[in-house]
C-alpha cells in the first residue's frame, strides 16, 4: 500500500504534537504511518527509531530502538522479532514487555563470514513465519542494511543487485567496502542448508571479557594511529585497514562494555565514561564517512578519545 506523502506528514506532525502534550496527559498514541515497502525510496523515521527501510514485506532494517518510544513504535509496526547485529547489549526486558522476541547476532564493519550469514538467514526465515521482523545495528545505515541484503538474497526475496540498491536507500556508506562485498556475493540458500543449523539463537550474544575488549580497543586505537599518520586514509603498509570501520568498531566495543556486567560492578561514572567514549568514537566514524574529510577535525576528535583512555586508567586502573 502507498500512503500519500501529505497524509504521512500529517500523521508525523500529529505524532509529534501528541508527544509534546505527554507531560499533561497521555492519550493512546495514534497509529503510525504505514511502514516502508520495498519500493519506498527514502528511509522512514518513527518515534525512537530511525532510518527504517524495507528489504521485503515484513522485513525492516533500521536503528537501535531508543527507550520505550522506540519499542512502542516497533510494537505498533507489528514487529514480532527483533534481530540485533550491533555489539551493544539488547534491551530484552523492553522487548519482552511488548511480546517481542530478541535475537542477537553481532557483526563487524568489515563484513561477516558465511556462517554468520547462514545464522542470520535461518533466524530471519523462522522468525518471519511468525510475523514481521526488524533488524538493527546502531545507526541502521551500514551493518543492519548489509545483513538485511544478505538475508533477503539468501531467502530468494531479492537479487544481490536489488539488495545492494536497498543498502543505498539505507545510506550504507561506500567507506564500508566489506559490507557491500557481502551483499554483492550473497547467494540463495537451500532449505536443506538452513535446516542443518541449530535454530536456537541467543537473545544476548556471549561477549568476550572486559580485559579482552580492552585489548581489542587498544588494537583499534593503534590502527587509527596508523591511519592518522597516512593522512586519515588506508596506510600503504596495512592495506586491510578501513578507516571508518576501525572507528565504528571502537564505538561498538565501548558501547558493549558500557552495557556489560563489568561496568555494573564499578562506580556509576565508569559506565558513563565508556558511554561517552562510545559517542566520541561514533563521531569519529561519522567524520570518516562524511563526503568532505577534514584531517584537522579528525585528529582533534581522535585526541579526545586517546586522552580519555589515560583519564580512565588513572582513575580506575593504575
Ligand atoms: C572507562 C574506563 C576505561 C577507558 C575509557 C579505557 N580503559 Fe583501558 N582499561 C580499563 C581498566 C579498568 C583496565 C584494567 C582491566 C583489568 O586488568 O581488569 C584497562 C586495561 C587496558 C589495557 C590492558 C589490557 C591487558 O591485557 O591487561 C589496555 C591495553 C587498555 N586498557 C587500553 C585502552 C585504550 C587504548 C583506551 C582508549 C582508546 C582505553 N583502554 C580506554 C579502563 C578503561
Amino acid at each position: 500500500m502507498h500512503t500519500p506523502l501529505k497524509a504521512t506528514l500529517t500523521a508525523t506532525i500529529l505524532t509529534l504534537a501528541t508527544l509534546t502534550a505527554c507531560t499533561i496527559h497521555t492519550p493512546p498514541p495514534p497509529p503510525l504511518p504505514q511502514a516502508q515497502t520495498t519500493t519506498t525510496e527514502t528511509p522512514r523515521q518513527y518515534p525512537g527509531i530511525h532510518n527504517v527501510v524495507a528489504f521485503h514485506e515484513g522485513f525492516l532494517s533500521g536503528s537501535v530502538p531508543e527507550g520505550d518510544q522506540g519499542f512502542d513504535s516497533l510494537a505498533q509496526l507489528g514487529i514480532k522479532t527483533i534481530i540485533s547485529v550491533d555489539g551493544g547489549t539488547p534491551d530484552v526486558p523492553a522487548a519482552t514487555a511488548r511480546g517481542i522476541r530478541y535475537i542477537h547476532l553481532p557483526i563487524g564493519y568489515n563484513g561477516f563470514d558465511s556462517q554468520r550469514a547462514l545464522e542470520l538467514t535461518r533466524a530471519t526465515r523462522d522468525a518471519h513465519a511468525q510475523g514481521p521482523v526488524y533488524i538493527h545495528c546502531h545507526h541502521g545505515k551500514h551493518r543492519s542494511a548489509a545483513a538485511a541484503a544478505v538475508v533477503a538474497t539468501g531467502l530468494g526475496w531479492l537479487t544481490p543487485q536489488a539488495g545492494v540498491q536497498r543498502m543505498k536507500v539505507s545510506g550504507t556508506s561506500p567507506d564500508y567496502p566489506g559490507l557491500y562485498a557481502c551483499a554483492e556475493n550473497a547467494t540463495p540458500m537451500t532449505p536443506q542448508t538452513l535446516n542443518a543449523l541449530p535454530g536456537d539463537f541467543p537473545s544476548i550474544a556471549p561477549t568476550s571479557g572486559f580485559v579482552q575488549s580492552m585489548v581489542y580497543i587498544d588494537e583499534a586505537t593503534d590502527h587509527l594511529k596508523a591511519i592518522e599518520k597516512a593522512g586519515w586514509t588506508t596506510p600503504k603498509d596495512h592495506p586491510d585497514l578501513v578507516p571508518a570501520a576501525e572507528a565504528g568498531r571502537l564505538a561498538d566495543l565501548y558501547r558493549a562494555l558500557a552495557q556489560g556486567d563489568h561496568a555494573k560492578s564499578m562506580p556509576p561514572d565508569f559506565a558513563a565514561h565508556l558511554e561517552a567514549d562510545s559517542k566520541l568514537a561514533q563521531t569519529l566514524e561519522d567524520l570518516l564517512t562524511a563526503t568532505n574529510k577534514d584531517p584537522a577535525k579528525l585528529s582533534a576528535q581522535f585526541k579526545l578519545i586517546t586522552a580519555s583512555c589515560k583519564d580512565c586508567h588513572v582513575k580506575h586502573r593504575d
